[in-house]
């Protein structure tokens, strides 16, 4: 399995706090059937202001324990790097200059809304970023209120061009039955396009193993290997088409 989207980079965010804790959490990972997962840590403006420099800065501290523990002989997943990005005017800037913190390759980037009030006019800015070549990837779409009420806001942000990705935890009511009941209806509409695990602390293994058993008894195996494995591969792949020059 890919994960798209967790927090093993310390320090950064509401993620892990030590390097030890990032290796700790990916080797649970890996423990659970997780080969390549994507450190996305958040980028919030006046909260976290994460960029390539920070990013590098965790990433070579986490360095140091992963390279003992791989050494040691400890299984670990391939690590890329990414980021979350708040859906707003700062991201459309950092996509302008080519300093978002997009999937490897730049052309699809992780990104999240407030939990309460989608941003007026989503769709379009969607439908320019994937325009633009970067496709965006809206994270846990099953936690954001005004989705969860409505399946018609939810088909216009698809219909813009963003693609779902589920957070595994919400199918086991890690985020309220509100989060838990929205993600069951996304993922019988068949609307998520791959899974994440979203984790920020090694104690999320278990529940992210827990969570992928209910995903296999809402969706069967197949409906497992679509969103942990080929789902996130087809959006890795797309993020690396742009540097072939496949842009469009
Ligand atoms: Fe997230």
């Amino acid at each position: 399995m890919i994960d798209l989207h967790c927090h093993p980079l310390p320090g950064l965010d509401d993620g892990v706090r030590t390097p030890e804790d990032g290796v700790s959490l990916l080797r649970g990972l890996r423990s659970i059937g997780f080969e390549t997962v994507v450190a996305t840590p958040h980028v919030r403006s006046g909260v976290w202001d994460n960029r390539v420099d920070t990013r590098a800065r965790a990433h070579e501290a986490l360095g140091v324990p992963f390279e003992a523990a791989r050494a040691a002989g400890v299984a670990l997943p391939e690590l890329l790097l990414a980021g979350e990005h708040m859906f707003d005017d700062v991201l459309r800037d950092l996509l302008a200059k080519g300093e978002a913190l997009t999937y490897p390759g730049g052309g699809a980037a992780l990104v999240e809304f407030g939990y309460d009030v989608i941003p007026l006019r989503v769709e379009v800015q969607l439908w320019r970023m994937a325009k633009s070549g970067v496709r965006p990837v809206l994270a846990h779409p099953e936690r954001y209120a005004p989705l969860q009420e409505s399946d018609d806001r939810l088909d216009e942000i698809v219909g813009a061009g963003a693609w779902l990705l589920l957070d595994v935890m919400s199918l086991v009511g890690a985020y309220g039955r509100r989060a838990q009941a929205a993600a069951e209806r996304i993922l019988k509409r068949n609307k998520y396009v791959a899974g994440c695990t979203d984790s920020h602390k090694p104690s999320d293994v278990d529940t992210v193993n827990t969570a992928l058993t209910a995903l296999g008894r809402a969706a069967g195996s197949d409906g497992v290997q679509r969103l942990m494995v080929e789902g996130p591969r087809r959006i890795l792949a797309a993020a690396r088409k742009t540097e072939t020059g496949a842009r469009g």
